[in-house]
């Protein structure tokens, strides 16, 4: 077996790593193995999984089910084309995502990630105004803030988020609403939403005939700096998109299976948006594919004697069936070991740190909804890196813990099979990290308003 140092030099003489500066970064952490909530490294060494490796490892690592219902399925089928062909883990599984989305939300199409999971809604809504013979409806509303991938219609609907400046030619126009975040005691809230949906509704009236639909993140603003809203202030949009006939898309890619402490955030807001974009939780961190689930009207629209109006749009790995399999077990899993209750166990957890939390003089903002934990370091916000943030990362990672903030925000994300101790190792983290920051930087932070 190759030694930590040796895959080191390997991974840094031939890997390009995601959203990563390879010039000044730090050497990768090489994780040879993982169970349950722990990562394990090429030398043994445990660190909690915090933020469940990018909020998909809904279950923990190495869940024994999940494994079985894999190897089982790979022993079957591996893979077959999906046009003209289908298989049984593809057609039970878009049959449960119909049983547990709500209303008619009943019809699936599979992609590779949550990117393309966006794609496919951007695309489909525009064709549908077409195939309706509204041809002028080519405009998308999204929001400030909003992240929705990195594919190029993705970063177009996302360019709120401000990570895209580089190629802004390159991207569609978006007319950008306004997100309302909120925390814990946040007094201003309604006035604020107030103000906001007012400059929506203007924006939208002005508009209407020319937009095909509306994107957003319902309840939490993920990548943009885990930035959680009230489902009311969701609902008023929605509601303002279908006064204005407006199709609406939620991207519950970060949310969805669980996250909210519901298992669908468009359920808690008590919406059914015409499109959900999943992914992450799907396959519960195992396999990489998407699904954006069309409510009923707008398959109808695609149906015609012709070629036409079909949705030409694919991939190989469409419903792949190691994915599809793994989906749908994941799913069982969510009832067999009744998760809502144990999300809302974790949210109960979270909610012991808030007080201590919001007398540290180091954080502002903090906010809890279901297994999402999350604040700022002093007042900031905003871009996706900062300082202080990666000497809360450095801290995290020589202490055991994978929790890696978003520019100055600390977040919590654990897969749901996360022990009390095991939370109670992290908060205790947060807090002395907290307490090295104070110390360490040249700069100190303002005591947040
Ligand atoms: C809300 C949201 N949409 C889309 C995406 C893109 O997903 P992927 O990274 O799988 O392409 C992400 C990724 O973090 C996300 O948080």
């Amino acid at each position: 077996m190759s030694s930590n140092k040796e895959l080191v030099e390997k991974d840094k003489r031939y890997t390009w790593h995601p959203f990563t500066q390879h010039m000044t970064e730090r050497d990768p952490v090489v994780i040879q193995s993982a169970k349950d909530a722990s990562l394990f490294d090429v030398d043994g060494n445990e660190m909690l999984d915090m933020i469940s490796s990018w909020w998909t490892c809904v279950h923990g690592h190495a869940n024994l089910e999940i494994n079985k219902a894999l190897k089982e399925q790979s022993e079957t089928l591996e893979h077959v084309m999906f046009a003209g062909f289908s298989h049984p883990s593809a057609i039970n599984l878009a049959e449960k995502l119909a049983q547990v989305l709500p209303g008619d939300l009943n019809r699936t199409f599979f992609s590779d990630n949550g990117s393309t999971a966006v794609e496919v809604a951007l695309k489909l809504s525009y064709q549908y105004w077409k195939n309706k013979g509204e041809e002028g409806r080519t405009k998308f509303l999204a929001f400030d803030g909003a992240y929705h991938g990195d594919t190029v219609g993705a970063m177009s609907v996302g360019q709120g988020c401000g990570f895209f400046g580089v190629y802004s030619d390159l991207l569609f126009q978006v007319e950008t609403l306004p997100y309302v975040p909120t925390w814990e005691g946040d007094a201003d809230i309604e006035q604020k939403e107030k103000e906001a949906l007012v400059k929506i509704e203007k924006i939208i009236s002005k508009s209407k005939d020319e937009v095909s639909a509306v994107i957003m993140e319902p309840l939490m603003q993920g990548a943009g700096g885990i930035r959680l809203c009230r489902p009311e202030f969701m609902k008023a949009v929605v509601d303002i998109a279908r006064a204005n006939d407006i199709l609406v898309i939620f991207d519950e890619v970060a949310v969805g299976f669980g996250r909210s402490g519901s298992l669908f955030a468009c359920q808690k807001i008590g919406i059914t948006p015409d499109f959900i974009c999943l992914s992450k939780g799907l396959t519960a961190g195992y396999m990489p594919m998407s699904v954006t689930v069309a409510r009923d009207h707008i398959f109808d629209a695609f149906l015609d004697e012709g070629f036409g109006k079909a949705f030409l749009h694919g991939h190989s790995f469409t419903a792949n069936p190691l994915a599809c399999a793994v989906a749908l077990r994941s799913l069982e899993l969510f009832e067999e070991n009744k998760l809502i209750e144990k999300i809302v166990h974790i949210e109960t957890m979270h909610r012991t740190q808030l007080e201590r939390l919001q007398s540290h003089d180091n954080v502002s903002k903090a906010r809890v909804m279901g297994s999402i934990f999350a604040f700022n370091l002093g007042d900031t916000e905003g871009e996706y890196k900062s300082d202080d943030g990666e000497f809360m990362r450095d801290w995290f990672l020589s202490h055991g813990l994978n929790i890696r903030p978003l520019g100055s925000t600390i977040y919590l994300m654990p897969p749901f099979c996360i022990t009390d101790a095991q939370l109670n190792r992290a908060y205790d983290g947060i807090f002395e990290a907290l307490g090295a920051l104070k110390v360490s930087k040249l700069k100190p932070l303002k005591r947040a308003v």
